[in-house]
Parts: structure tokens; C-alpha cells; sequence
């Protein structure tokens, strides 16, 4: 069966209202995985890394077992992601090592999903110069895995079935999460922003929010399992709400949130536009709500921010940026930055070094600007040459650095609350974990703090990590 992915059809945005569906398996299924194994690669952002976890117990629920090893797996599936062309050589280079093992195991499953599934171009070539692989599915229709697998099985012909139109919002999906300590929620699928540069809201559909009963009902159920840290995820989780015909936004979910109790509560990522200031009254107001916002600023020209579509200026950013920092104590703020969008100046990068020597971000992410298909910006003349490219993000990311410097050093002396994860996995003794303001900070100590909130006294600061001492 095909169902190929279609621009036109992503684009639209339509007043259909989403109708809440819950997730069923088919028991007929519930064996078809039995004695095989399965390696689960994801690329991308912490949307892809959760709808991991979802299609990896998906594939338990089959009876397939995990396999760290790809090179052993019966199946191995790619969970790609689109969002610069780094990220799409990766998993095409990785679809080349597959083609070799298939070649020497005949019956290894190959699948594809993710954002790059959504991709016209990329089935294209699936179809042409990628018969080996198996199944491919996209972001819309995730819970449509154990079907697509299974006709597979039975027919061995290559199966595509790409949803353009969003469908139904699914609840339900079972989850096998990769810590036992934090959690990813989700609280709002796709995004209706459209910035210029960005391909999300064609690979990730519209706008939809998960209603709040089912997401208090999952921030419920992981308190009772013990976890210590919800983060609530979205492309732009500050438009939570928007797409309801009821008055509940994202301040309200915050602070619903906030009240279950749980020790720590983040949400990611935050678009300027949507920041209201009674999410930063709330935020303010509960100490389990940690005091950490990403916002990405992409740009610190205005003439480039218009480009770009991003609905502020330099000014509006900034205004926001102080709101943020005199209402919340002790707040940390990181963002992202591309460099070289199309036409970009000397001129207009300047204002972006100059945006961020006041704002001394706590981290930041910087980019090289990647055309991506089918979006406005890749249609826009660009006459700065890749090198002129890369020597101003490793300029700026010589400032970007010296502030994460500054900054750690700020909480040299002083006691913070940690969350361990467990011991380190850099060669060095001792454990690691993230502090409040989302500081990674290693120090000495007993394997059995893992998972708890412990005080610890950070004793040295490096640019990316403090280290420190648990207080006794
Ligand atoms: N090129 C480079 N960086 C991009 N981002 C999004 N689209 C592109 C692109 N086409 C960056 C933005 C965004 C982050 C997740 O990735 O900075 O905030
Ligand atoms: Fe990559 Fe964006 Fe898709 Fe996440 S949503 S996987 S960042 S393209």
C-alpha cells in the first residue's frame, strides 16, 4: 500500500476540530514479534526522542525485544528528523550501512520514520534508490506501526503510508521511557508559526493541544511511579490552548502542572510570540516550576528577524528577555541562533553579536542556516559563501562560550538543588546531574543518590558543566 506525503496538503490549515482517539491493539498482532529484535536510532529533537519511546513499546507489545547493537537486529527502524541537511546525510548514510547488512542478512527489516518520512523529496528516493527498506511511516500516524509491520510480513512488498493531514490526536500509546527519573510529555503536536527557514510545520502538521485531563492524568500517573521531573514538550508550547474553543492556555496547564506536586516541572520549546506575562507570573510563583526558559531569538537583526517571520524585533525580544529575568529569581535563559540566513550582512550579524552580549545567554545553539525543501526562505538569493558562513558562527561562538563561562561562574560557593541521574559516563568517577537552572554539574558520591534532589556545593565552574561537592 502507498500514502505519499504531500506539501500542499500539510500546509493547509484548516477549523476541523481534532477528535481524541484512544490507542487499541489489535491482538491479532500482539505475536508477530515474538523471538525477533528490534534497534530503535533517533535523530532530532526530545519530540522524536519521546516518539521513541512510544513505538519501542509499541514493538514490545509485539513481542520484539530491544537490541543495542543494530549490526544484530531483526529490525532496525530510523526515526529521522529534517531539520537541517547535517541531520538527513546522517540517516541516509546510516540507510547505506543497512543496505550492506541486507545484503548479508536478507531478512533484516529496515523502517523509516520521522520527520523526514513527511518529506516529498526523501520518498522519492525511497521509492527509487531505497527498495530495500521495508516500511515507512510519518509523525501523523506513529500508532499505525504494528499494522504497516505486519502487512510487510505477510506481503513483502515496501510499504509507504505517509498521513499529510494530521488525523486523530492519540491517547494511549504505551511508553518505555529512558529514565526513571524524567519524563517528556507532550502537551501540543505541530506547529502554525511557518518561520520562514523552518520545515517543522510541514513535517509536523497544525496546531493541536492534548486536552489537560489526559496530560494531568499522565503528570499523575508518573508522580505515583516516582518520577521527579516532567518536561513538557511541544514545537511551541507557549500556543497551548490557542486551538481550543475554551478559555485554557499554557499559564493555566503551568500551574495545574505546578499543583500535582510533582518536585520539577520544565517545558520546551517556547516561541517569543506566544510568552505571556502570566506565564511568567506563574512560573515566578512555584518553586517546582524550574527556573530555566529557552528562547530561541534565531537572529539580533531586525531586518533578518522580518526575513525569517518570527513576529518580533530586537527590541520586543529584549523587553520580553528583562521581564523574564526581573520576575523570576535567579532564572536561567538559553536560546538559538542561525547564522547565515539568506542575505545575511556583516551589518546584521553584528546585531545579533551585540543582542547577545547583553543578554549573556546561560547556553545557547548555533546553526549555520541549512535550506530545507519546500520552505520560503530556501527560495531567497544568498550570496554569502559557506566559509564567510562558518567563520561567523565560530565567531560567535567564541562569545557565546565566554558567557556560558561567566555564568557558571556566578554559582561558584553557592548550594543548588540536583537531580541525579547517575554515574558519570565521561570516564570520569562520581555522578552527575542537572541543576534547577539546568546546569550540568558532576561530583563525587554514592551511586545510590541516583534519582533523588540532593544539595550540592558547586566548587568550580567550566564553560559547559560545573563541578561541585554534595553538602552533607
Ligand atoms: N537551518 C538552520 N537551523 C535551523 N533551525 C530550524 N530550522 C533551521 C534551518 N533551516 C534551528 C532553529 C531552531 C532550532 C531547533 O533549529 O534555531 O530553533
Ligand atoms: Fe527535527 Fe524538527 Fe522534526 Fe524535531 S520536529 S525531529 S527538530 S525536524
Amino acid at each position: 500500500m502507498m500514502q505519499l506525503p504531500n506539501y500542499k496538503e500539510a500546509k493547509l490549515r484548516n477549523k476541523e476540530s481534532i477528535v481524541r482517539e484512544e490507542y487499541q491493539l489489535d491482538q491479532n498482532l500482539s505475536k508477530i514479534g515474538q523471538g525477533k529484535t528490534y534497534h530503535v536510532k533517533t535523530y532530532g529533537c526530545q519530540m522524536n526522542e519521546h516518539d521513541s519511546e512510544n513505538i519501542k513499546a509499541m514493538l514490545e507489545e509485539l513481542g520484539f525485544t530491544e537490541e543495542e547493537n543494530y549490526e544484530q537486529a531483526d529490525l532496525v527502524l530510523l526515526n529521522t528528523c529534517s531539520i537541517r541537511e547535517n541531520a538527513h546525510n546522517k540517516a541516509f548514510g546510516m540507510l547505506g550501512r543497512l543496505k550492506h547488512l541486507k545484503e548479508e542478512r536478507k531478512d533484516l527489516m529496515i523502517g523509516l520514520c520521522g520527520c523526514m518520512a513527511q518529506e516529498e523529496g526523501v520518498i522519492d528516493e525511497i521509492l527509487h534508490k531505497y527498495q530495500f527498506v521495508n516500511f515507512v511511516f510519518g509523525t501523523h500516524n506513529l500508532y499505525r506501526l504494528p499494522i504497516l509491520l505486519d502487512q510487510n510480513m505477510k506481503s513483502q512488498h515496501q510499504e509507504i503510508e505517509v498521513y499529510s493531514k494530521e488525523g486523530n490526536l492519540i491517547e494511549g500509546l504505551p511508553v518505555k521511557r529512558a529514565s526513571l527519573y524524567k519524563a517528556y510529555v507532550n502537551i501540543i503536536y505541530g506547529c502554525d508559526k511557518f518561520c520562514t527557514y523552518c520545515i517543522v510545520p510541514y513535517t509536523r502538521g497544525k496546531q493541536r493541544s492534548r486536552a489537560q485531563e489526559d496530560i494531568l492524568r499522565e503528570v499523575n500517573s508518573l508522580i505515583q511511579e516516582g518520577y521527579q521531573e516532567v518536561t513538557l514538550l511541544g514545537q511551541n508550547v507557549n500556543a497551548y490552548g490557542k486551538d481550543f474553543d475554551y478559555d485554557y492556555r499554557m499559564e493555566n496547564l503551568l500551574e495545574d502542572v505546578a499543583k500535582t506536586g510533582i518536585p520539577r516541572v520544565r517545558f520546551m520549546t517556547s516561541h517569543p510570540w506566544d510568552f505571556t506575562d502570566k506565564m511568567i507570573e506563574v512560573i515566578a510563583k512555584y518553586p517546582n516550576i524550574m527556573p530555566s526558559i529557552h528562547l530561541p531569538v534565531q537572529s539580533g537583526s531586525n531586518r533578518i528577524l522580518k526575513l525569517m517571520g518570527r513576529r518580533y524585533t530586537k527590541e520586543s525580544y529584549l523587553e520580553l528577555f528583562y521581564k523574564i529575568k526581573s520576575t523570576i529569581p535567579n532564572v536561567s535563559v538559553s536560546t538559538d541562533i542561525i547564522v547565515g540566513f539568506p542575505g545575511e550582512t556583516e551589518e546584521d550579524f553584528l546585531e545579533t553579536v551585540s543582542l547577545v552580549e547583553e543578554c549573556k545567554f546561560d547556553n545557547a545553539f548555533t546553526f549555520i542556516y541549512s535550506p530545507r525543501e519546500n520552505t520560503p526562505a530556501a527560495k531567497l538569493e544568498d550570496h554569502i559563501s559557506l566559509e564567510e558562513k562558518e567563520k561567523r558562527l565560530h565567531r560567535l561562538n567564541e562569545i557565546v562560550n565566554k558567557y556560558f563561562l561567566e555564568n557558571n561562574q556566578k554559582w561558584v560557593g553557592k548550594i543548588v538543588p540536583v537531580l541525579v541521574e547517575g554515574k558519570n559516563t565521561n570516564g570520569k568517577d562520581g555522578l552527575y546531574g542537572y541543576t534547577d537552572t539546568n546546569k550540568l554539574i558532576n561530583f563525587p558520591g554514592s551511586e545510590s543518590l541516583t534519582g533523588k534532589i540532593i544539595l550540592v556545593r558547586v566548587c568550580e565552574a567550566k564553560t559547559w558543566s560545573l563541578d561541585g561537592e554534595v553538602c552533607e
